[in-house]
């Protein structure tokens, strides 16, 4: 029940900024502003993204397109970056991080979503989440875009790695790029191919779109011979992380890439490291095979955190002292003031993090 509806909560955006003014000076608490706003409407916040389910449809087997309408606070995002829905389950909030396939007029945005075989998060949104619900999700981040310029762009996507692509497909397709566009889009099984009527309609109306799908249970692994029309392009990636360590050994730092499951590293224990959380002045003793996030937790530390995968940047401090290694990439940091990410960064040594 609501005192306004969203529509009339998106237009009064602007009395917002007044009040954003007096938070920022501290006379005011957001908390206490956004209890007065969300009796006015459940999705009304200073700053916080609220959004109302709007429409579901499943779009592969296991691949559900989710279209929300957004309160006045998702401002500057694009299609192809990811948001995290926010979900409570036994009083316990969770996030999961979702991409953008859409971001249209009047806070629309649509967010392609797959199940997660035993994902508890996952399989609750996609199955149980109805029209009407509202949902809180964080601001928008990622940093693919569409190559300006280029002569031809490749598309490479495995698994629910399409969404991402899609969405600057999508865009760039309504502003008319006209160069030549060859989508790979990589699944296992053929229900598991997403979106293959919209795919299928674009290409009929834009003759430089070409759309293929490997079916890795039925055609193998992806192999150089699979890539040999891509030459010469500019290469977008989206997929788990095996998929894009493999085509970054192809392609290298040419590849523009984002992968979204969390990075391979070593199960056997590694060597006891010392670790000083500078801020909550706790100090532990852990492993340098383990993250710095699940670290933090085990010394019985909260920290904010959404994807666990390195994508979300919510888990992002500052390295003080000591040297990290990044599991996506293999790159050590030993650089005091280095902004890390707790989940995908594994102590080298002794370290100092302000947190
Ligand atoms: S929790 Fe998302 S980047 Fe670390």
């Amino acid at each position: 029940m609501s005192l306004l509806p969203l529509l009339l909560v998106r237009r009064l955006t602007f009395l917002l900024r007044p009040l954003r003014a007096l938070v920022a000076h501290a006379w005011l608490r957001e908390a206490e502003v956004d209890a007065v706003l969300a009796w006015l409407h459940p999705a009304w916040r200073l700053n916080r993204v609220f959004a109302r389910v709007e429409g579901r449809e499943w779009v592969s087997d296991d691949l559900l397109a989710l279209r929300l309408r957004c309160n006045g606070n998702a401002r500057g995002w694009r299609a192809g970056q990811h948001v995290q829905l926010y979900l409570e389950i036994d009083g316990v909030r969770h996030g999961r991080s979702y991409s953008l396939t859409r971001v249209g007029a009047g806070g629309r945005v649509e967010l392609g979503g797959r199940r997660q075989p035993g994902g508890r998060l996952s399989n609750r949104i996609l199955d149980h989440l109805p029209v009407g619900a509202l949902v809180e999700l964080g601001q928008a981040q990622g940093e693919l875009h569409w190559p300006q310029g280029s002569a031809g762009v490749g598309l490479l996507a495995a698994g629910s790695g399409i969404t991402a692509l899609l969405g600057l497909l999508r865009e760039a397709l309504a502003r008319g790029y006209a160069a030549p566009i060859r989508l790979l889009h990589c699944v296992r099984r053929a229900g598991q191919r997403a979106y293959v009527e919209e795919l299928q309609q674009l290409m009929r109306r834009h003759p430089n779109l070409d759309v293929r799908w490997l079916l890795s249970g039925q055609d193998g692994r992806l192999q150089p011979q699979h890539l040999a029309d891509m030459h010469g392009l500019a290469l977008l990636a989206c997929g788990p992380a095996g998929f894009v360590a493999d085509l970054r050994g192809c392609y290298g730092e040419a590849l523009q890439a984002e992968a979204f499951s969390a990075p391979v590293r070593d199960a056997a224990p590694g060597r006891a490291v010392r670790l000083d959380f500078v801020r909550s002045r706790v100090e532990a003793v852990g492993d340098s095979n383990r993250s710095l996030l699940e670290l933090a937790e085990a010394a019985g530390l909260r920290p904010a955190h959404g994807c666990r995968q390195g994508i979300c940047a919510s888990c992002t401090c500052t390295l003080l002292a000591g040297a990290v290694r990044d599991l996506r990439s293999g790159t050590p940091f030993a650089e005091p003031g280095q902004a890390i990410r707790l989940c995908v960064s594994v102590p080298l040594g002794d370290v100092q993090i302000d947190l």
